[in-house]
């Protein structure tokens, strides 16, 4: 990482200078409809080992690799697409859908984390797809923060954590959705949603039979084989600095119970509070990520509010848990995941 003295941040006319530097085998990061990814040349065993080396990734933690144009799907995968497969393409690609399927041999293995098998997807942002357009490969990208830290949102946030660290950034303000996209494995059996994100459960439900939900998305997995199936579950994740607390239940006892909790603290405290019950907390700092209507509203604010809590420095965080349908479920699994598992249901 010596050789790069400064991070240029670009704007949106300057996507071909961008591209230029991933054909050169470097690192840019750029926005997408869900978070910034963090994108190199995925066909470049080079340039991926840098991803990991910026993010401070396990090299066992396999990369979403994201293309512009379906025609670019068959170089990367070994078997011929399923009519599942194609059904779920025509619905919801370009989107924040990601399909696992068995790789091609053209694609390095440390792209894949040293699995057979190779995430795609296809971004909606159009930026996104321009930059691939332009670099004319096909672009690993995680998402552009350390590892373990809340995903970004906007440019900032890459620069927080990667400045020095990677060549670019792509700047087209704040993503859309805010949180990741929904993987889902289709290299075996019956389709299996190892992340909730934004195609939502009940989506994929309507357009294929059956769909799993792979137990590490709703609770911490201990058992090693479970973890093999979605390699990037078991790892810390979305976590600031603080402690994070989780309270799941009847919102009128969640409400209670911060109550309560916040009264037997003594450092600085901070609430992460629906709309409508923000009011409700003294001697807190509280922010709102929404209203409990509106779920869109709240996956986009709650990586950007956990930055926020970790830049006031407060010493713990009580969050208020949310239902799970539609995108809940996603927003669940990353606040869970930001708690370390730390929840308490009332
Ligand atoms: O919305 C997104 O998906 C963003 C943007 C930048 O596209 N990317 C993103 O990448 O969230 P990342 O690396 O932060 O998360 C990728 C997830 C991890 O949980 C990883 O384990 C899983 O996808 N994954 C990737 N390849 C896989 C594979 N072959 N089999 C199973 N899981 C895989
Ligand atoms: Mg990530």
């Amino acid at each position: 990482m010596k050789e790069i003295k400064e991070t240029k941040v670009f704007s949106q006319s300057e996507v071909q200078e961008a591209a230029k530097l991933l054909q050169e085998g470097r690192l840019v990061a750029f926005p997408t409809e869900t978070v910034y990814g963090l994108g190199a040349n995925a066909l470049d065993p080079q340039a991926v080992e840098k991803i990991f080396a910026a993010k401070g990734r396990p090299a066992d933690n396999p990369l979403i690799v994201h293309i512009a144009n379906q025609n670019k799907l068959e170089e990367l995968i070994s078997s011929e697409l399923s009519k599942q497969a194609q059904k779920l393409i025509d619905e919801f690609w370009p989107g924040p859908l990601t399909l696992v399927l068995p790789k091609a041999s053209k694609v390095p293995k440390i792209t894949t984390g040293g699995l057979e098998t190779v995430a795609v997807r296809m971004p909606k942002h159009p930026l996104a797809q321009q930059l691939i357009e332009e670099a004319q490969v096909p672009l690993a990208a995680p998402s552009a923060n350390l590892s373990g830290r809340p995903s970004p949102t906007i440019a900032q946030h890459v620069m927080t954590d990667l400045a020095g660290r990677i060549s670019g950034v792509v700047d087209g303000g704040q993503t859309g959705i805010g949180v990741e996209s929904t993987v889902l494995d289709l290299s075996q059996g019956v389709p299996t949603l190892l992340r909730p994100g934004g195609v939502t459960y009940e989506q994929l439900k309507e357009t294929l039979k059956r769909v799993i939900i792979d137990p590490a998305v709703e609770a911490k997995i201990d058992n090693e084989a479970q973890q093999a199936l979605s390699p990037g579950m078991k790892y810390k994740h979305y976590a600031p600095e603080a402690k994070v607390v989780l309270i799941e239940g009847a919102q009128t006892e969640i409400v209670a119970k911060i109550k309560e909790l916040i009264r037997g603290e003594e450092g600085k405290i901070g609430v992460m509070a629906t709309t409508e019950s923000s009011h409700q907390y003294q001697n807190a700092i509280v922010k709102e990520m929404g209203s409990r209507n509106n779920l869109k509203q709240i996956s986009m604010s709650i990586f950007k509010l956990l930055r926020e809590f970790d830049q006031l420095g407060v010493d713990k965080i009580f969050i208020e848990g949310l239902s799970q349908s539609g995108l809940g479920l996603a927003i669940m699994n990353r606040l869970r995941k930001a708690a370390g598992y730390n929840i308490i249901k009332v």
